[in-house]
């Protein structure tokens, strides 16, 4: 070990954490209809599987684009020898576009200030190397996406300081939690070079809102700090007029061109709005020349294959595709995310009211055998492992209260979906016929022996029965 780099030992890639632990535990056993009734259902993985069926038709009906092709003509050797760390234009106009599309055409892009990166992981790390130094401070609002630790602070040695929101209004950011944050990070001897907002959301499925913009704006500008958003859920809105983007709140307060407009920078990915994490495709806009030309500099390291670029230009560039895609996905969220709602209602379980995203924010304090994040460990355990649901548990996102916990629900189909939601039922049942509520929460948790409740297994087999 003592060959080997800090880094490489080093524990602040948050690997441990439960949000990644019970992707570890889904992977030994996940479920399946046929081969695995009884397995882990997956429900912490922010994936979009709802629309693939429009991407494959266009595919379909398109061959010379992934054929590699121009007008007829072979392309093949043009895309392979192309290595340009500043990407194909044809790739960048559209994305802008698209960009564009999604927040309604309020605001417009230039391609100038994009730079493209391998995913929204790298281009969140990359803002990192060109806006901070190891040591200074960003803040972030808790609870975040659980993937922060490692995409801010692993390989850059940044420092994350929570802003502190709570459920007493809705996880909405406030003035004195700015401040107070800051504060906390001076008394720690850091220096705060931002703050770092997903809009939406990214456990909470919430848009950010005009008020909460506007003060994030005042306080950036009051202390001399940069603002990153990450809006790569920004086509995932199913209100889409509910969501206000940065550039539309910095426009309308007349913002442009002033000193706080170079000092925001906007995130974005095509791995949920189209679904495809596995293309790589993430992106920067900026309005900093600096940060821009460090961002492309530094793009060398995560840059996006030719490949890929191409085949997203020739989708993006027909228009009318991407406006059906953007409806009928936002529609087709909505219907799975009110499937989900109203399932786990069901189950005398409430969520956060949500608009957006892949995912709802559930409250499950009542379920806690005492207010302790160690209760919430132990029900989460009992989830994961008795009723068979991988779930994150809020602390996994810095979440200040026990009892939180973020459920996806696009990545499986609606008869996965309605089987995790009769698991949960089952269990509350379970849970609240018992006399003694406490007694029977702890009596029952034997998450050593990793074996699913006997509850699973029946409705797994009665499942079979149905479907027969
Ligand atoms: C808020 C947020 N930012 C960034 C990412 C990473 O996305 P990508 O696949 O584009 O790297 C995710 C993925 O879950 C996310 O939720």
């Amino acid at each position: 070990m003592k060959m080997l780099s800090r880094k490489t030992s080093c524990d602040s890639h948050g690997q441990d954490s439960s949000y990644f632990l019970g992707w570890q535990e889904y992977e030994k056993n996940p479920y399946d209809a046929v081969q695995n009734p009884s397995g882990i259902i997956q429900m912490g993985l922010a994936e979009n599987q709802l629309s693939f069926d429009l991407l494959e038709s266009w595919i379909a009906e398109n061959p010379d684009a992934v054929g590699l092709k121009r007008n007829g003509e072979s392309i093949f050797k043009e895309l392979a020898l192309f290595q340009d760390y500043h990407g194909l234009p044809a790739f960048k106009n559209e994305l802008v576009d698209f960009m564009s599309k999604i927040r309604r055409n309020k605001v417009k892009f230039d391609p100038k200030k994009l730079v493209l990166n391998a995913g929204a992981t790298s281009a969140n790390e990359t803002l990192m190397f060109c806006l901070a130094d190891p040591g200074d401070a960003f803040l972030l609002p808790v609870p975040y996406y659980p993937g922060f630790d490692r995409d801010l602070k692993w390989r850059t040695g940044v420092e994350i300081v929570p802003i502190q929101c709570s459920s007493s209004n809705g996880f909405k950011i406030t003035a004195p939690a700015l401040e107070e944050a800051y504060m906390q990070a001076q008394n720690l001897g850091l220096k705060v070079k931002g703050v770092l907002i997903t809009n939406p959301s990214n456990p909470l499925g919430t848009t950010t809102t005009r008020s909460e913009l506007n003060d994030l704006i005042d306080f950036i500008a009051a202390k001399g700090i940069h603002m990153v958003c990450d809006e790569i859920y920004s086509g995932t809105v199913f209100d889409s007029s509910s969501f206000v983007s940065i550039t539309e709140a910095l426009t309308d307060r007349k913002l442009e061109y002033t000193q706080v407009w170079n000092r925001i920078h906007i995130v974005y990915s095509l791995s949920k709005d189209l679904g495809l994490p596995g293309f790589r495709v993430g992106m920067i806009y900026s309005n900093n020349e600096t940060v821009v030309s460090a961002a492309i500099k530094m793009s060398s390291f995560g840059l996006v294959s030719s490949q890929t670029q191409y085949l997203l230009s020739r989708i993006l560039s027909d228009k009318k595709f991407t406006s059906k895609y953007l409806k009928t996905n936002q529609k087709r969220l909505r219907k799975r995310k009110e499937l989900l709602v109203s399932g786990l209602k069901n189950a005398d379980i409430k969520c956060l009211k949500s608009n957006a995203g892949l995912f709802v924010w559930v409250d499950m304090r009542h379920l806690l055998i005492s207010d302790t994040f160690e209760a919430e460990k132990e029900l989460w355990k009992r989830i994961l492992f008795e009723v068979g649901l991988n779930v994150s548990p809020g602390s996994s996102c810095h979440c200040s209260e026990p009892g939180w916990f973020r459920m996806c629900f696009a990545n499986m189909s609606v008869e996965t979906l309605k089987i995790a939601m009769q698991r949960i039922k089952a269990f509350t049942d379970y849970v609240s016929s018992a006399s003694d509520k406490r007694k029977h929460l702890a009596l029952v948790c034997n998450s050593k022996t990793r074996s699913l409740a006997k509850w699973v297994c029946q409705l797994a087999s009665s499942d079979r029965e149905r479907d027969r």
